[in-house]
């Protein structure tokens, strides 16, 4: 197995990338997976029609720091016209890929043609990306779909056969339906069976959350690259674990002070990067301090009360207050 993949002149390491998650990946949360081994990281999805009517969020979602590539800028949308002109729009950010939602199950989003709804249209589909792939030039475009609409219209290959065809560079393949959304099991079969379809790097999602899954991910369906999504929680520290797992490397997992110090770091960087003032700065990083407490003792309770903090202060007291309820537990156990 080679070390790296190649989107078209793009090279990527083969241990893990973060996946677009909108509301959550931004900034502040691929700087974090990146700094602790995600290979590739894409942007949160963004209007393809949005960025031609010059959204104002355009430059908030779309801007790509060097610490973040090699990174991929996510569009979403079905007219082809508008496709092309919102890619040469975001080529002025200098996006190392542009990458294509076919996988969104949003009502809002399916609503318009766009995301998972144009898994029903092949042509459409097609056309989506060949317009894209044109106004892109030598930036490589892919796609990311998921299995099919329903269970009984698994369509990802002829899908998939249909976007090569279009000079799609690669494709993300989640492996649920649309009308699964995030429930369910992903199918690592699906996504086999695209890769055996077609010639270009094919990445695998669904369900990866540790070294086991992200291996059986790998054997399963002879992926190019796995792309972790909701695994990645309160969990940066899952690329690095990868790396090393793959490579054969020794690691060593974090204890429960370096989680700590790590979630506090993220705080600021979320702080940092946020033009909202403190205590609006501090809503966006609620969920994420709770989930980096996610899986201890007492972390339910702990939940409510990450989600009442609105200045760094109260994290940094609430970060030291639940080190010290571990500390009294492994006390009272002994
Ligand atoms: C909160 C959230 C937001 C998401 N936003 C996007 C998005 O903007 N674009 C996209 O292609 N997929 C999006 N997804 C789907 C993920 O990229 C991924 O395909 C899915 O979560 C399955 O992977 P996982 O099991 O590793 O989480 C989102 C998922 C979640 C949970």
């Amino acid at each position: 197995m080679s070390d790296t993949l190649k989107i078209g002149n793009v090279e990527i390491a083969r241990t893990a990338a973060l996946a677009p998650m909108a509301g959550v990946a931004d900034r502040a949360y691929r700087l974090m997976c990146k700094k602790y081994g995600a290979a590739y990281v894409v942007s949160e999805m963004v209007s393809a029609k949005g960025i031609c009517y010059s959204d104002r969020k355009t430059a908030e979602l779309c801007t790509v720091t060097d610490e973040e590539r090699p990174m991929a800028i996510q569009l979403f949308g079905s007219e082809p016209e508008f496709m092309a002109e919102a890619v040469k729009i975001v080529l002025e950010y200098r996006p190392d890929i542009i990458d294509i939602n076919m996988g969104c199950p949003v009502p809002k989003v399916v609503g318009t043609g766009a995301g998972s709804a144009l898994m029903k249209d092949i042509k459409l589909a097609a056309a989506v990306t060949e317009a894209a792939v044109k106004a892109a030039g030598d930036t490589p475009v892919t796609v990311k779909i998921r299995s099919g609409w329903s269970r009984d219209s698994i369509n990802a290959t002829y899908l998939a056969w249909a976007l090569e065809a279009s000079g799609a560079a690669a494709i993300t393949v989640h492996g649920r339906t649309r009308d699964m959304f995030y429930s369910g099991q992903s199918d690592n079969s699906v996504i086999n069976a695209v890769k055996s379809a077609v010639s270009i790097p094919v990445i695998g999602n669904g369900d990866v959350t540790d070294l086991k899954t992200c291996r059986e991910m790998y054997e399963q369906t002879g992926c190019d690259l796995v792309m972790i999504g909701r695994g990645s929680y309160g969990n940066p520290f899952l690329f690095r674990e990868i790396e090393a797992g793959l490579s054969g490397t020794a690691y060593k997992s974090p204890s429960l002070e370096e989680k700590m110090q790590v979630m506090l770091e993220h705080i600021r960087l979320i702080l940092e990067l946020s033009e909202k003032c403190e205590e609006l700065a501090m809503h966006e990083a609620r969920k994420h301090a709770a989930w980096y407490m996610n899986g201890y003792y007492g972390s339910a309770k702990f939940r409510g009360r990450c989600y009442q903090l609105s200045s760094y202060a109260e994290a940094e007291a609430l970060a030291q207050e639940f080190i010290e309820l571990q500390r009294s537990r492994e006390i009272n156990l002994v």
